[in-house]
């Protein structure tokens, strides 16, 4: 199918089977933010709740920056990769120091922030600013490389190209809206046989699980010694991943006693 008749037929099944989602009411940069974080390792259902009482708590990036990082990371523990909620900690007391608090409108002003990389960047732009930017996710790059035939080892170079020519003039927020929920809900990596770039690697008993067993254990008890941790969570990587959490600062070591930092 040519890009026009595609960019038809995804806008016209869209206005009957759009989903009504909470980042979708809002074109704040710092929500928009937090949702795309959210998203990118987790699935939308799950994110839902996670991203109302992160938003209740922290409704502002004013609210985030003065964050204690015991409840961010309880209120972050079950979406996993927990340095990420850190990192936006960190970036939102940069907002409030160098940017009076305000997002920046600029893509590579917004990529030079931390945690936020080209793909976030360019979702503030389209979902806050309706800016007409290329928004290229696994969803998006499967239904182009699909619909349109393209091969399967396109470059992202030549799919963002083809992405930003696709998006219709004044309506950057409403095509990619679509373009995602027509990704997540009518052409799966199954039926399509598009591979994600980055296939999921196997979470459970992964350092990644491992990270959050531990944060868990360690937030539950407010003190847990470390043979106590060894004891509830037995497996091989504990030392080594508990020692990546002493090293980045996440947990504290005071005697036999751990910690959240
Ligand atoms: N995945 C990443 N961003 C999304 C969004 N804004 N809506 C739905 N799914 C998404």
């Amino acid at each position: 199918m040519n890009a026009m008749r595609l960019q038809r037929k995804i806008l016209a099944w869209y206005s009957a089977h759009k989903r009504d989602l909470p980042w979708r009411k809002t074109i704040d940069p710092y929500k928009i933010l937090i949702s795309e974080v959210m998203l990118q390792q987790t699935q939308v259902d799950r994110v839902i709740p996670y991203y109302d009482r992160f938003l209740k708590k922290y409704p502002s990036v004013y609210a985030l920056s003065k964050a204690r990082n015991r409840t961010l990371l309880k209120l972050w523990s079950g979406l996993g990769y927990n340095s990420r909620a850190l990192r936006l900690k960190t970036l939102a007391k940069i907002i409030v120091k160098r940017h009076n608090g305000k997002f920046p409108r600029i893509a590579e002003e917004l990529t030079a922030l931390p945690g936020i990389g080209p793909y976030t960047a360019h979702a503030i732009m389209a979902f806050a600013h309706d800016k007409e930017v290329p928004v290229l996710d696994t969803n998006i790059r499967r239904v182009l490389i699909h619909e349109l035939g393209l091969p399967h080892t396109t470059s992202t170079m030549a799919l963002m190209k083809i992405a930003q020519a696709m998006i219709p003039k004044g309506k950057s927020r409403t095509w990619h809206n679509a373009l995602m929920d027509y990704g997540a809900l009518q052409t799966t990596a199954r039926s399509t046989g598009v591979k994600s770039l980055s296939k999921q690697k196997q979470f459970l008993g992964s350092d990644r699980w491992l990270r959050g067993q531990i944060l868990k254990e360690v937030l539950k008890k407010r003190r847990v010694t470390v043979s106590e941790l060894h004891a509830t969570i037995d497996h091989p990587r504990t030392q080594i991943v508990l020692g990546i959490l002493l090293r980045e600062g996440i947990i504290r070591k005071k005697g036999r006693f751990l910690f959240i930092a």
